[in-house]
């Protein structure tokens, strides 16, 4: 097929995996970055998978009108992916400001210029966490968004609406889809791309990973007086290549006209809650490593518990996750081998 896809943050950990499934998918395919959140190594992990030495690569500010309007002037887009955005929780609460004034003018800039070149199709890149402490789990899309506990999360839930307005009021010239993830963890079971978080990382399987590789010293758990089973935290673990082939199920959807309504909604998790403690098991035994891990205090803002009901993806996309968590964390402690050059 001749269909041109542009994925905004196409060098980041979701990116990078996002492209590999659209090229294997037959896709023409733009990455476009600032490198402000990752370097070229994913990058270059994409051109080795696949073989496209050719992939098209713009250095491109999306916070800048002009650069953006550049892109939708230089290639036919189809569609656009917009992955760029900072993503780290608490750093949005440390710095509010930088985070609205990111990841809220990128993606304005992205949909001016979309509808300025006369519309495309628009997949957004959004997130579990606009569902706050959900009341009742596992979340459908009807389940309420309740209000975002980090500004991160808030411009997710901003962003949402932002397109939802922008869609309904461009008279058909732009169509879109907006993804929920859960937790996107793993890496491309060639190793040559995953998880690449800058300084000490955030999340839970980076951290793990880390301490086992001896980057870390002692991972800590957060809490272990939840109202759960073992009194960790419950958390819905998609593996990042399951959600990749999401992005190339809903672009498809898309592109092929087979949408319900202008601007559609779909969970992307396993439906499968998984707790803290039962990963850092499963870590140990499906890698034969041991951990050094300690109970510590509850983090602020973090969820008691969170899943996906994933049904409306299943039936109206026909994707499904299939990778278990075993073969999950398996491809992450690879990975992280493979940083360590071992
Ligand atoms: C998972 C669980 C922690 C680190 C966030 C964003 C979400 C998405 C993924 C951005 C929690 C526990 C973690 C550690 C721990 N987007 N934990 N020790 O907070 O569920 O989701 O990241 O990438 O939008 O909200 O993910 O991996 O940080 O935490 O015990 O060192 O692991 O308390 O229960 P989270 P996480």
């Amino acid at each position: 097929m001749d269909k041109t896809v542009l994925v905004s943050g196409g060098a980041g950990f979701i990116g990078s995996h996002v492209t590999v499934e659209l090229l294997a998918a037959g896709y023409n395919v733009v990455v476009a970055d600032n490198f402000s959140n990752c370097d070229r190594t994913c990058f270059e992990g994409v051109k080795k998978i696949t073989g496209r030495e050719d992939l098209p690569l713009e250095v491109v500010d999306f916070c800048n009108a002009d650069e953006a309007k550049a892109i939708f002037e230089k290639y036919p887009i189809d569609a656009v992916i917009h992955f760029a955005a900072f993503k780290a929780v608490g750093e949005s609460v440390a710095k509010p400001l930088m985070y609205y004034k990111n990841n809220l003018q990128s993606f304005l800039n992205v949909l001016q210029a979309a509808l300025d070149k006369g519309g495309c199709n628009v997949l957004f890149s959004s997130s579990a966490t606009v569902y706050g402490e959900p009341d009742k789990v596992p979340v459908t899309e009807e389940t309420p968004r309740k209000p975002a506990t980090s500004p991160y999360g808030n411009t997710k839930t901003m962003c949402e609406d932002i397109l939802r307005d922008t869609v309904k009021a461009s008279e058909g010239k732009l169509k879109s889809i907006l993804l929920r993830y859960f937790n996107p963890i793993g890496a491309h079971p060639s190793a040559l791309i995953g998880e690449l978080p800058r300084g000490v990382p955030n999340n839970l399987v980076p951290f793990i990973t880390q301490t086992a590789i001896g980057k870390r010293e002692c991972l800590s758990i957060f809490g272990n007086d939840y109202p759960t089973p073992d009194g960790t935290c419950l958390r819905d673990y998609i593996d990042i290549v399951d959600l990749a082939k999401a992005h190339v199920f809903a672009v498809t959807r898309m592109m092929e006209g087979k949408m319900k309504q202008d601007c559609e909604v779909f969970n992307v998790g396993t439906g499968r809650p998984v707790s803290v403690l039962e990963l850092v098991n499963a870590f140990e035994k499906v890698n034969g490593v041991k951990l050094n891990w300690k109970f510590a205090p509850r983090r602020p803002g973090d969820v008691t518990a969170i899943w996906a009901d994933p049904t409306l993806a299943n039936r109206e996309m026909g994707w499904k996750a299939t990778r278990t968590v075993e073969e999950t964390l398996k491809a992450a402690w690879a990975w992280e081998k493979h940083l360590a050059g071992k």
